[in-house]
Parts: structure tokens; sequence; C-alpha cells
């Protein structure tokens, strides 16, 4: 049987129809109904946030929660502005920000943990750059501390792509308290999702008006419309899966743990072969299992495995390749070169873990790549 890098999490069928009666009684389809309410109410609980909006899925959001900072360079209208960010990401990050009329300037990223390097950061930022957008690649959690500091000295917005992050935790704080936002996705093939679906985490009471007037095409009452928006709104069956799957988190958590500490197991301290340290003071959430090849200690490079796995019917992925700097539509974007991302996107695979994938599947995986 071919297993993917991923497989949907879904609660009980029961689960889910009871969930939903209520939407089919009250033919109350979307627009921030009552289901919505409840499920955005357990996420704020869940997540241990103060505020929270949410949208149509993790792009929307993002590129909603760039457009609501307002985010310009000086002496501009509208955008215009530079945006750190790095180009280890999907192509979702960067699109969010050039969407919002803003300049990606990329920053490289540390070979531990494949997030945006801080060190790094100052040397980028000019007279143009309006805030940092960082990744927590992985679920791997960025230099939350360091990050601050740069954006109080230069005066930057910070949105972290917590597209990854879901549930975790940092020194026991919900990690969608750290920046001025933080995004998350729901899409099928996350942690947790609500089939297509997405989140902004925030501080500022103040801040949650323009989110929620934008994602709803910028309607600020019944005849004013303030704002250029669109339509991002999370309909009521997506809130209602994300009720269920949200009840079974842990459930989750723990079979991908299991998984995780398999291949630990089998693939920690074989030469040529980098995993990813669990980070201290860090709750991780075993969103991804990414694996670095060194090919001239290894022996076979990340695209032998990737091929050699696809042979048996394993499909595991490149995330993220090709660095968004290379791809086409980026191409225009000089500046100085990102050597790190470069290189792990060359040499870096995912492999399958999922809620449901049995360790003999593990194994099997395993012993495909060790062999
Ligand atoms: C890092 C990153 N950012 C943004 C997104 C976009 O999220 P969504 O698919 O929910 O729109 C994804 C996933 O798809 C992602 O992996």
């Amino acid at each position: 049987m071919s297993i993917f890098v991923t497989r949907s999490s879904m609660p009980l069928l029961e689960d889910y129809i009871e969930e939903i009666k209520p939407i089919f009684e009250s033919h109350n389809l979307t627009n921030m109904g009552p289901v919505y309410k409840k499920f955005q109410a357990q996420l704020i609980t869940y997540l241990n946030v103060p505020e929270l909006s949410l949208f149509v899925n993790g792009h929307m959001a993002l590129e909603m929660a760039i457009q609501a900072l307002g985010l310009k360079a000086k002496g501009e209208k509208v955008g215009g502005g530079e945006v750190i960010t790095t180009p280890f990401t999907f192509v979702s990050t960067t699109h969010a920000i050039s969407r919002n009329n803003l300049k990606p300037v990329f920053c490289d990223i540390k070979k531990s943990d494949y997030c945006i390097d801080p060190d790094k950061i100052e040397e980028l930022i000019t007279d143009k750059t309006v805030a940092i957008i960082p990744v927590h690649v992985y679920g791997n959690i960025c230099d939350v501390h360091k990050i601050e500091n740069i954006a109080e000295k230069y005066k930057l917005k910070v949105i972290y792509d917590g597209a990854h992050a879901f549930g975790e935790t940092y020194l026991g704080e919900g990690i969608g308290n750290f920046g001025d936002a933080t995004m998350f996705s729901f899409h099928a093939t996350k942690v947790f999702n609500s089939i297509e679906g997405g989140a902004v985490a925030f501080k500022d009471k103040r801040y949650g008006v323009p989110l929620h007037e934008l994602k709803n095409f910028g309607i600020h009452g019944p005849e004013e419309t303030n704002a250029i928006g669109g339509n991002a709104k999370l309909d009521e069956f997506r809130a209602a899966m994300g009720i269920c799957n949200l009840k079974r988190m842990d459930e989750c958590i723990s079979a991908r743990k299991a998984v995780h500490d398999r291949y630990f197991e089998r693939l920690d301290g074989v030469d040529g072969i980098t995993l990813c340290k669990p980070q201290k003071d860090v709750t991780p959430n075993y969103a991804y299992f990414p694996v670095y090849f060194d090919k001239e200690k290894f022996g076979k490079s990340r695209d032998d495995v990737f091929a050699e796995l696809r042979e048996r019917d394993v499909y595991a992925r490149k995330y993220f390749y090709p660095a968004i700097n290379d791809l086409e539509c980026y191409r225009y974007l000089s500046g100085r070169g990102t050597p790190i991302a470069h290189d792990v996107s060359i040499n870096i695979l995912t492999l399958p873990i999922y809620e449901g994938l049995s360790l003999k599947d593990v194994d099997r995986i395993c012993d495909v790549v060790l062999r």
C-alpha cells in the first residue's frame, strides 16, 4: 500500500454529524455564525492566546494579517516597504508579502533548526524595512526573544508564519503570543485540520477590527466599506470539523510522537544523516520528520533516497525545494545569497509522519533509507 508523507486526521463520523446537526436546523451556513464562534472560543483556550480570528485558510490569514497592519515604506501611500523573511518556506509566506505590494528580502537560516538566523537580520535592515516575517519551520520555534529585541530596536512589526506550529508552547507560553501576530494553518495536511482553515492570533484587541473586516470584503457596516478586503471567512461546516478534530489532539500528538521516536531510534547517529533534535523549552507537535542527507558521508544523496522510497511506494517530500529565491517568480529579487537555505533545500527530505502510520511501516521506511 502506498504511504504518503501525511494523512489527514479525521474525527468519528458520528461526532461530525452531531456537530453539524444545528447547522442543518438553523440554515446558518457561514458569516461568523455560532459554530465559528464556538470554535474560535475553544481555540483561544487551546492555544492559550488572548485574541484569535479565523480564516478560510492559512494563506489568507497571513495575507490579511499583513494587510491589517497597514505596512508601507516612508513616503508611500500603499506598500513599497521591505519585509525580511526566509527563502526556506512554503511559497505562501512570500506570496502573502508580495501580494501586499511589499518586497520580500531574504535572510539566511540556521543549520540547527532551519529557522531565520537572527544574527543575520540586522545587516538586511534599510530605511524601507517595515517588518520581519519569520517561519517556525517544521514546528521548530524561531529565536523569538532575539527577534523581538531587533524589532523593538528598529520599530519593526513581526508576524510569525506558524503554519507548522499549531499547539506548541515555548517556555510554557502558547506560541501565538510572540510578535504582533502569528498565523496558523488548519489545512488537511497539517497536525490539526478543519479541512481548510487558518487563524491569526494576536494581543492587541484593536487589530482584531481590521482583521475581522478584511475577511468580509472590508465591510464596516451596512452602508460602509472602509478597506479593500476580500472573502476569507471560515464557514460553519469547516468550523464543525475543527471542533471535532480539536477534541482528538492529544491522541493525535501521541500517535505522531510514537512515529517520531521510532525514526529517532532507527536513524539517529547514522553517519551522514542529521535529524532535527527536539528544541529546549518547546513542547513539540511532531508535525514533520525532516532528514538532512550529507551525500559525502552517507554515500547517497537526498534525491537518491527519495527515488528509492518512491520505487517502494513511499512518497516522502522535498519540503522545501526549491528554495523560494530559486523560483522563477522570485528571480527578479536580487540580494545577498542564502547559502544555508540553498544547501538545506537540496539535501533535506521529510519522511511520512501521521496518526495511523504503523511502526511496522516506519521500520520499512527506515530499512529502505538505511539500505
Ligand atoms: C509555511 C507555510 N505557510 C503558509 C501555508 C499556507 O497555509 P494554507 O495551506 O492553510 O493556506 C503553509 C501550508 O500550506 C505552510 O506550510
